[in-house]
């Protein structure tokens, strides 16, 4: 019973708009059916996981850190049976994909949270190709290491490419409480120890949100514990002094899948010795564009190309405003591997974020006008972390007193604003918008301090749909709201 009142199945009430499959939103990349049905197990465990020669104690999917990827081909049917055998109630969200509404995973919004020792099996059509991963959508849980990639492989794939590899970045803290009422009583905690943290410098690239990159997690729950200092950044689950080796032919063209699993941490990464060509972000294609560096927000993913030169060459992701680094290696030759500090000059190259790329033409919004306008406000501060939207926090017993109201078929204009002094990854469920007027599809924007983007989509998924910052902890406290069909 506690169980129960605890996740508010009360305010799991049905929409006013059915769930549908037959969604269009994502009309210009959406593929057939295959008429395949594609199963599999999940699991979220407790588990001791081996990071870096340490043995921790955490959960996980499946024993493995990330959890081991799904990968499907476009217009299949996943269907995903997630076994709970946590401690707590817990779900999946489907990060990106536009799925039906009762498959989002939303506690609260889109289904009861799964009880621990329970089942529930998540089932829709995977019909957008793209780079997509998955997570818990209670509290902060996906913080302890409940995460992996989702991949949908196109069956009419433009790109070609020789080999992929999956990235997934995270910033690791041992032990976090992931229980609702921890999340902001750590928050509070947590103000007393800025100091320690004031004085990050200004990243060098034309983002520079060094200081602004201060977050919840390391501020709250940082420190060190023996000689590792926290937060620890990893690559596919292991840390710069072990880091994971990919290996390739000199001459392989590359695609990377760049994936930010981070609770709180934005990262910039550049393949030594390499320029990378974007070719999508948050799943959908833009115009290719060549660069040093690329910045991944938290729930943010790159797509990019590299053909692959002789030697041994560092994959390095820094962790912006924290000076510290997450390394993989690429192995396509002789030669002594990079050392766990290697800074490769790429990463003070030409950096690019969203707001610097073109959809691709195949993706694009027409121009149509906007039959509704929305302003999505993000308010509040460290000092109070007191996190909202238009200065409202979100309540999850009453998710709809944060609601924006939208009818299907509308053009839907969202300005997103940023007032507070630090920036944020804003993520929409169940649809992608553009950024202006000829912007990449996202469903993850970085809002830097002071900006306001306008962004369009067409609402074409009925239901009700979760609009957060992807900073866990931001979104814990309240930076949350949901768009509703009516
Ligand atoms: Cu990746 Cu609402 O989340
Ligand atoms: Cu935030």
């Amino acid at each position: 019973l506690g169980l129960l009142s605890a996740c508010g199945r009360g305010d799991a009430s049905p929409t006013l708009v059915k769930p549908t499959d037959d969604i269009v939103g994502a009309v210009e990349k959406k593929r057939p059916s295959t008429g395949r049905e594609r199963k599999f197990s999940l699991s979220a465990v407790e588990s001791d996981l081996d990071i870096g020669g340490r043995s921790v104690r955490t959960w996980s999917l499946g024993d493995a850190l990330p959890g081991e990827e799904l990968r499907l081909t476009a217009g299949d049917t996943l269907n995903a049976t997630l076994d709970n055998r946590l401690p707590e109630a817990t779900s999946i969200h489907w990060h990106g994909l536009a799925v039906r509404n009762d498959m989002d995973g939303v506690p609260h919004v889109t289904q009861a949270a799964v009880p621990a020792g329970e089942q529930f099996t998540y089932r829709f059509t995977a019909d957008t190709p793209g780079t997509y991963w998955f997570h818990p959508h209670v509290g902060t849980q996906l913080d302890r290491g409940l995460y992996a990639p989702l991949i949908v492989d196109d069956p009419r794939e433009p790109l070609s490419y020789d080999e992929e590899w999956v990235v997934m970045l995270d910033d690791w803290l041992d032990g976090i409480d992931t229980t609702p009422d921890k999340v902001l009583a750590q928050a509070r905690k947590g103000m007393g120890h800025d100091e320690g943290h004031g004085g990050g410098e200004g990243g060098s690239g034309p983002m520079r949100m060094g200081p602004m990159l201060m977050g919840a997690s390391s501020d709250l729950l940082g420190g060190d514990a023996g000689d590792v200092f926290y937060p620890m950044h990893l690559v596919n689950g292991r840390p710069a002094n072990d880091p994971h080796t990919f290996s390739a032919k000199p001459g392989t063209r590359l695609r990377i899948r760049l994936i930010n699993a981070g609770g709180d941490t934005a990262y910039r990464v550049a393949l030594g010795g390499h320029r990378m060509t974007i070719t999508h972000t948050d799943g959908f294609p833009v115009e290719h564009r060549e660069v040093d560096a690329v910045l991944l927000g938290m729930g943010e993913r790159y797509d990019v190309l590299v053909t692959v030169k002789d030697g041994v060459f560092p994959l390095v992701a820094l962790a912006e405003g924290k000076s510290a680094t997450a390394l993989a290696l690429l192995r396509s030759g002789s030669g002594e591997a990079p050392g766990p500090d290697v800074r490769p000059d790429s990463l003070d190259g030409e950096i690019v974020n969203a707001t610097d790329l073109v959809a691709d033409a195949s993706v694009r919004l027409d121009d149509r006008d906007p039959d509704v306008r929305h302003t999505i406000k993000l308010t509040g501060g460290m000092a109070d972390y007191d996190w909202a939207i238009n200065g409202r926090a979100f309540d999850r017993d009453a998710p709809t007193k944060n609601a924006f109201e939208i009818r299907q078929g509308q053009r839907v204009r969202v300005a997103f604003t940023n007032s507070t002094d630090m920036w944020h990854p804003l993520h929409l469920h169940g649809h992608t918008f553009q950024v202006g007027p000829d912007g990449p599809r996202k469903d993850t924007l970085i809002v830097l301090p002071g900006q306001s983007l306008e962004c369009d989509f067409d609402s074409a998924n009925p239901g009700r749909w979760l609009v957060h910052c992807h900073n866990v902890y931001h979104g814990e406290v309240g930076m949350m709201g949901l768009f509703a069909y009516t």
